[in-house]
């Protein structure tokens, strides 16, 4: 079977897109024992920074590449560089079995950028093809891709490459705004005869979460989600589960500890309880809604 291509993004920064895409890609591998790759499309490399020690990073991008190897294919570059080599998954995990990465890379900024000496004519297919032709699909039972929180290129390279999407969000208006603007580029896309984005939006997940859904301005908010039906149903689908704010997921991150490797205990026991119901309603809805093959 083929692998579902499920990307998190958020036009807005700070939702917790990066920790819910390494968080669920692990609960996936450890609890559901899928095989599961981590694609890190954002050029602030945090997925990548959180799972490997920084240390290694530059010598292991060197020897198994990045993101990069996917939108750049000029042979002779290619061998300048090794970091334009076609990318090999690394262990994203001491621990995990199936969990596996492809590097993130700065360098895809300058790619974007075209400076002088890039390669010109980027493909925003790149990513797509890339899965593809390496040989990803087969191999994986889930790729989960985190991306940048800007309607930039590689945004659009990931919606592109995804068969679905999911939409982390922190519980305040400008956050939900973002939400909002992601619908509109993916309206527009979704709409374009050169675009033509096929993945299916699985619904909005809350993250960073304080107790302030009965406040008042907690209760607008839920009305603005769930009056935003513009864009289809699914698309504002709020997650019955939600990331709670624990100060202790942040430190791990430093640490390179994922949530499901913390002592259970106050906080942390209850953000590995909505990690649970978060990822068990994710694999519910794609089963709901079959993986485009276009
Ligand atoms: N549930 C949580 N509790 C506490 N801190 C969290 C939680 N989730 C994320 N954080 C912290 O909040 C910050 C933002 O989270 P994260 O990097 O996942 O967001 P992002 O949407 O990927 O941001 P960006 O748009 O910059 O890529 C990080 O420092 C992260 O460690
Ligand atoms: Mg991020």
């Amino acid at each position: 079977m083929s692998a579902s291509i499920i990307c998190f993004a958020n036009i807005k920064g700070g939702v917790g897109k990066t920790t819910l895409t390494i968080n669920v890609a692990h609960t996936l591998a450890e609890e559901w024992e899928q095989r599961v790759l981590v694609v890190d499309m954002d050029p602030q490399i945090n997925a990548t920074t959180a799972l490997l020690p920084y240390a290694e990073t530059e010598k292991i991008r060197r020897e198994s590449g990045s993101v990069y190897g996917f939108f750049s294919k000029v042979d002779n570059l290619r061998a300048m560089d090794p970091n334009l080599l076609q990318p090999r998954p690394v262990k994203a995990a001491p621990t995990g079995k199936g969990f596996d990465l492809i590097l993130g890379s700065l360098d895809t900024a300058f790619l974007e950028l075209r400076l002088p000496g890039e390669v010109p004519g980027l493909n925003i297919n790149g990513l797509k093809n890339g899965l593809q032709t390496g040989g990803f699909l087969d191999q994986y039972d889930h790729i989960l891709i985190d991306t940048p929180p800007t309607p930039s290129f590689y945004l659009v390279a990931s919606l592109k490459a995804a068969s679905h999407f999911a939409i982390p969000t922190r519980f305040d208006h400008l956050s939900i705004q973002g939400a909002g603007l992601l619908g509109r580029v993916y309206q527009t896309l979704r709409d374009h005869r050169d675009y033509a984005i096929t993945a299916k939006p699985l619904g909005v997940i809350l993250t960073l979460m304080q107790n302030d859904a009965q406040t008042t301005q907690g209760r607008e908010i839920l009305e603005e989600i769930r009056n935003r039906a513009d864009l289809g149903d699914d698309f504002f689908h709020l997650f019955e589960g939600s990331l709670p704010l624990c100060a202790a997921i942040g430190r791990a991150q430093i640490e390179h500890r994922l949530i499901r490797e913390l002592p259970p205990r106050g906080p942390v026991k209850k953000a590995q309880t909505q990690l649970l119901r978060i990822t068990n309603e994710l694999s519910r809805r794609l089963r709901g809604s079959a993986p485009v093959t276009a």
